[in-house]
């Protein structure tokens, strides 16, 4: 189980303190699925590089299947089995697809097994394989590549910052798919940073963030109704306003 209690995060930016997460509480039970979504620049992002380990929290705990884990490091947080896939992924110039996959399982993954992590984010493997995870790849593919990455791991916590980034839209529909497997896996508990309703209907549970702090939660059942009504209203008042301009 994840838990935060309390948890801030506070910058200097030169001009003064700024609170980029503020005082954000919440549990992850094994097995669950997350899904964090909201505006644009609400701590998101850093919310997932707090609980990864990339960033320390100026205050509060974050607590992983008991341990008090907030003080660390990244690859402490790795052997305990967290997992993250960056919104902006790094490349790994040299290595190729394949080793990278072997990698992130622990050990030589047969090239079936390698092709079948491909084909769940919608690549055709047989392309993939012995590419190098380098600037010859396009944004959108390395994004895939490190979700297959993620997906060949074996982890407590999975954490995926808006996988669908730079997606088109069929290999997205293979990403949903594979997510859903996912939800399947008692063991494996999944945080997913994301905007899109397909994998919002995934969730057991819908946090808001904005500003820095949660601003709505609840069962996927609650809360999507919710961020969809007001989706539509936004567009109705966009509508009248540009029907009002027009007139
Ligand atoms: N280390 C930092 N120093 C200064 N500002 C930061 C830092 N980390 C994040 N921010 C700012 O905090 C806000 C939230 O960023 P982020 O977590 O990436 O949002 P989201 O992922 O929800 O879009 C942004 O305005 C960003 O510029
Ligand atoms: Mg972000």
């Amino acid at each position: 189980m994840l838990e935060l209690k309390n948890v801030s995060f506070r910058v200097d930016d030169g001009g003064g303190k700024v609170e980029i997460l503020d005082d954000v509480s919440f549990t992850v039970e094994n097995g669950r699925f997350l899904v964090i979504t909201g505006p644009n620049g609400g701590g998101k992002s850093t919310l997932a590089r707090l609980i990864m380990g990339i960033e320390q929290p100026t205050a509060g705990q974050i607590i992983y299947n008991g341990v008090d884990i907030t003080s660390l490091s990244i690859t402490e947080r790795a052997r305990l089995g967290i997992g993250y896939a960056f919104q902006h992924p790094p490349r790994f110039k040299g290595l190729t697809v394949r080793r990278l996959l072997s990698l992130a399982h622990g050990s030589e993954l047969p090239e079936d097994e390698c092709c079948s992590y491909l084909t769940r984010v919608g690549l055709c493997s047989m392309d993939y394989l012995n590419r190098e995870v380098d600037g010859s790849l396009s944004g959108g593919e390395v994004k895939r590549i490190e979700i297959a990455t993620l997906m060949a791991r074996k982890l407590g916590l999975a954490i995926y910052d808006e996988p669908e980034a730079g997606i088109d839209l069929w290999s997205f529909s293979m990403l949903v798919q594979s997510f859903k497997m996912l939800t399947k896996d008692a063991d494996e508990s999944v945080v997913i940073i994301s905007h899109q309703e397909r994998i919002m209907q995934l969730a057991d549970e819908i946090i808001v963030i904005a500003d820095g702090k949660i601003r709505s939660r609840g069962p996927k059942d609650e809360i999507l109704p919710t961020l969809l009504g007001e989706f539509d209203r936004k567009c109705d008042l966009r509508g009248e306003k540009e029907a009002a301009d027009h007139a």
